[in-house]
């Protein structure tokens, strides 16, 4: 199989998967190359200003189900993993942002520069938590892209979530909003049913070509 066609198979492999088998758990090394994977994601200025919680406790997941839909998935699935946005780590005087950029190993006067112009382009992105949070979780869909497909790679089931109320959610997993907040949430496991038909738009719908 050409490299084209083994990446669309995985893109067909994955869908929305409802209901997980409870029986079948995802090894570790599975887990931690699907997770790899959403740490190697990008990011903004390369901020990384995300955290992979990863819930396998029972009553922990139990406690989230009302607060999610009760949907089937976060209960039934081998691993739940809740995509967290960073919010204070975004800001400059955290000086996460120098530590993140220091990693680069710039000379001090191009690192100035680079901070100044983070600040200056997102200053209105920065100016509350809550639109830090936009933009933030906006980057956490990235990798939890990249995640659901590698999962989908190596034959294992996901759904992405945003149907919870992310107070409660957050108040369960005793979260300190200042820091992160719940993005989204990503049930892993095995299905149970056969895969729902894959409903999409037709290519010419979506794509214009500019020329
Ligand atoms: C951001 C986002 C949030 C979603 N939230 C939910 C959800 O809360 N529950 C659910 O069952 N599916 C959820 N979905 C799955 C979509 O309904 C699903 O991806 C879409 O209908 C296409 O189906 P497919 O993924 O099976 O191809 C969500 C998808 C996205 C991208």
């Amino acid at each position: 199989m050409n490299k084209q066609d083994t990446f669309l198979e995985m893109m067909d492999f994955r869908h929305a998967c409802k209901i997980f088998d409870t029986r079948q758990k995802i090894s570790n090394e599975d887990m931690h190359y699907i997770l790899d994977v959403g740490r190697k994601s990008p990011s903004s200025f390369g901020m990384e200003a995300w955290k992979f919680l990863v819930i396998t406790n029972d009553g922990v997941r139990e406690k989230l189900k009302p607060f999610c839909w009760n949907q089937p998935q976060i209960t039934t699935c081998s691993h739940l993993v809740v995509v967290l946005a960073g919010i204070d780590a975004l800001k400059v005087e955290s000086g996460v942002v120098q530590s993140q950029l220091m990693r680069r190993n710039l000379p001090q006067e191009k690192l100035d520069a680079f901070i100044k112009l983070y600040a200056s382009h997102l200053s209105d992105t920065l100016s509350s938590d809550e639109k830090i949070y936009q933009w933030s979780a906006r980057q956490t869909y990235i990798a939890s892209a990249n995640m659901m497909n590698a999962a989908a790679f190596i034959g294992i089931d996901s759904c992405p979530i945003e149907g919870f109320e992310k107070e409660n959610v957050a108040k369960v997993l005793e979260l300190d909003t200042r820091k992160y907040q719940v993005a989204l949430l990503l049930p892993f496991g095995y299905r149970v049913n056969t895969q729902s038909k894959q409903f999409r738009s037709r290519f010419e719908d979506v794509i214009e070509f500019i020329q």
